[in-house]
């Protein structure tokens, strides 16, 4: 069989902005390569501005989506959508949820309405927004559609409407985009790695946050400084526990309980990382469904849906094999076997 990898690479010079946060390090897109290596050949498709010949010369049996998009709010959807558009089957969720769970504030319009936990919010598009906003504090606020930490620094934690007012129109104008102002959540934080689908979808071990391991003073939030400045290759953060210690097994239920509602409330298929955080009653209330969920190979760099597997049994490879296993029980109705590593193509003209 031939899988196609699609994939956007961080540019070698990584410049001093959160411009390149989303995208993977080449030592990331290589082990996956390896992995997909298992079922045939592998073909890289760098999501670039060519992907849409590469991919329609290239046809491979099915695409391992983990490209995160080049522009605008649909950019994760791109991938998937022209994988439809040309029927080439994929990994992971469609569009549609791409789409939403990119944007925020829609996801949780869609949490709300199926009566998923998850904090109250506004979103704000202009600053006038901000007058008569009837939410209490402490809040929370984000660029509505970013990941990986963009825009989401210690000091979006709000006391007071003074802080609001400055920090509104700080994202509004450095991200471009509304900014979702939500309820502070003051509890403990998990995320919830979750494979499958249908009837069988399940939860990996959750992980649970060490917010102690924060600088001193630092608010417990897991943003921009704790993904990207506090956590390093050589003193890597040791923030994540997995399974979490001391919490009581009827918190992690329900937290996985609030985790599988959200994911099939916004559709996901495969796999998906889901953030949650307990609020001021005791409630798990669904922050965010990531699901195109990083997964840094290296055991010692902080990567929770690598993490959580590895904890439930699975290698690296592993993983990477069974979301594709799980991609292609759900498209044909069986298991990946030997007639689909047998159904090599015959060579492209073109490398793609
Ligand atoms: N409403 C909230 N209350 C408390 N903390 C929050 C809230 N929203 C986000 N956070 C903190 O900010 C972190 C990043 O927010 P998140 O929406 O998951 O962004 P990203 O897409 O960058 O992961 C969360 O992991 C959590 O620590
Ligand atoms: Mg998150």
């Amino acid at each position: 069989m031939r899988i196609g990898l699609a994939y956007n690479e961080k540019p070698d010079a990584t410049p001093a902005s959160d411009a390149y946060a989303e995208w993977d390090d080449p030592s990331t897109i290589d082990a996956v390569g390896q992995a997909l290596g298992r079922f045939g050949t592998v073909v890289r498709l760098e999501a670039d501005e060519l992907f849409p010949q590469k991919l329609s010369l290239a046809r491979p049996d099915i695409v391992f989506n983990m490209a995160e998009g080049l522009h605008g709010p649909c950019r994760e959807s791109h991938v998937p959508a022209l994988c439809e558009y040309l029927q080439i089957p994929y990994t992971g969720s469609d569009p549609l949820t791409l789409a939403l769970t990119l944007h925020k504030g829609r996801t949780k319009e869609i949490l709300a309405y199926r009566g998923v936990p998850t904090a109250p919010f506004r979103v704000i598009e202009r600053i006038e927004d901000l007058e008569r906003l009837p939410l209490p504090f402490p809040l929370f606020v984000k660029p509505v559609a970013e990941g990986s930490g963009k825009g989401i620094f210690v000091n979006n934690l709000c006391e007071t409407p003074a802080q609001l007012a400055e920090r509104v129109p700080f994202l509004l104008e450095r991200y471009t985009q509304p900014v979702l102002v939500e309820t502070y959540l003051p509890g403990p934080e998990f995320t919830v790695a979750i494979l499958g689908n249908n009837g069988d979808v399940r939860c990996l071990p959750l992980v649970g946050f060490d917010f102690a391991t924060l600088p001193p003073g630092a608010p417990p939030v897991y943003g921009y400084e704790a993904k990207w400045i506090w956590d390093t290759r050589e003193h890597p953060l040791a923030i994540f526990q997995c399974p979490p210690s001391g919490v009581a097994d009827s918190l992690c239920r329900e937290t996985e309980r609030v985790a599988l509602d959200a994911y099939r409330a916004l559709g996901c298929r495969d796999w998906c990382r889901i953030d949650v955080r307990v609020d001021r009653f005791g409630v798990p209330n669904v922050v965010e469904l990531n699901p195109l969920p990083g997964i840094i190979p290296d055991p010692a760099m902080n990567s929770c849906f690598p993490k959580a597997a590895r904890v439930a049994g699975y290698t690296y490879d592993g993983l990477i094999q069974e979301v594709v296993r799980t991609a292609w029980r759900r498209i044909t109705g069986r298991d990946v076997g030997a007639q689909d590593a047998a159904s090599v193509h015959a060579p492209t003209a073109i490398s793609a």
